[in-house]
């Protein structure tokens, strides 16, 4: 692949990376983090997912991109250093960059598998555009070292991917992205938010008749049984996926179907029947709420779309 520079920056640290994993696991309330979502099989996964008649936000938002294609690309302005959080398959960052014109375009992913493929799929597209990849757990830390010079950047973060963090994480996250626009002025954000909706739509878009979603999740198990070698009877767990409107957020879930165990360094952890692992939440926002997120970020001038059909926003914050 001709033009494209990878730059990994995974944690090479497998122990440590273990130890998260085994302290999520034998919390009395057990977790695995969502990002372990994202190995080959769930990034095909979250590829069907997308395409489900009940999953309203990628084609919501990609109807809301191309609704307002000028009006956007004229409010962040040509020529910026173009960071696409979650970069995936690219497929995003295609439609825009012919808007952009971008100086760089940087694709960073936790699946550094996705990166290399997706770079080398769409530079036929564009030549002469400097394309990176970054391998890196951005929700951990976001090290640009390098990567970036002090020219103006957009931070592209659409997806709704930032529902992921609780409200105050999404602060901190948040609150970082200030700063690396902070150091190179005339630097904005533009992030896609999904909306607070009708319980029975978000319980469908999270639970399809398919089981694409129940795959999706039930997959963590069996790519922690070939990353770390654990032994999750991936089979004595059934998905639970529902909105809380008290809390404002999809929960995910693992439940055990019947009492089950998992072995790890010797270390036995078992699940009563009905027990469940969190594996994500997906929080949704009003627009002021999330308006209000972006103000404690440091994030001071604000433009909002909002999708044709509703219920979906995409900010452009500096
Ligand atoms: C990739 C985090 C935006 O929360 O909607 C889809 C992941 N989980 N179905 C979301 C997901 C279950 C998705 N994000």
């Amino acid at each position: 692949m001709d033009g494209a520079r990878i730059i990994d920056r995974l944690r090479p640290d497998a122990e440590g990376e273990r130890q998260d994993l085994v302290e999520g696991l034998f919390a009395s309330h057990a977790r695995i983090s969502p990002k372990y979502f994202y190995d080959e099989m769930g990034c095909a996964l979250y590829g069907a997912i997308c395409r489900l008649d009940e999953y309203y936000p990628t084609r919501t938002e990609i109807a809301l991109f191309q609704a307002n294609r000028d009006e956007i690309a004229k409010a962040i302005g040509p020529g910026r250093q173009f960071v696409d959080l979650g970069a995936g398959d690219c497929g995003k960052a295609q439609g825009w960059i012919p808007f952009l014109a971008p100086r760089r375009y940087v694709a960073v992913d936790i699946a550094a598998h996705e990166i290399g493929k997706s770079l080398a799929r769409i530079a036929p597209d564009f030549p002469g555009l400097p394309l990176v990849g970054l391998a890196t757990d951005f929700t951990h830390a976001l090290d640009l070292e390098g990567v970036l010079d002090g020219s103006p950047a957009l931070f592209f973060y659409p997806g709704s991917s930032i529902g992921n963090f609780t409200p105050k994480e999404a602060v901190r996250f948040l609150s970082c992205i200030k700063g690396q626009c902070a150091t190179r002025p005339g630097s904005t954000l533009l992030v896609g938010v999904d909306g607070k909706k009708d319980k029975a739509l978000l319980d469908a878009a999270y639970d399809d008749a398919l089981g694409v979603t129940a795959a999706f999740n039930l997959n963590v198990l069996r790519h922690l049984n070939a990353r770390h070698g654990f032994d999750f009877d991936v089979a004595a767990f059934r998905h639970v996926g529902f909105y809380d409107e008290g809390e404002g957020r999809i929960e995910m879930h693992l439940e055990a179907r019947r009492d089950t165990a998992v072995h790890v360094d010797g270390r036995e952890r078992v699940f009563h029947a009905g027990e469940r692992i969190h594996t994500e939440s997906s929080y949704k926002y009003h627009a002021a709420e999330f308006e209000a997120i972006l103000g404690e970020a440091g994030f001071a001038t604000i433009r909002r779309w909002d999708a044709p059909a509703g219920g979906y926003f995409v900010f452009h914050a500096a």
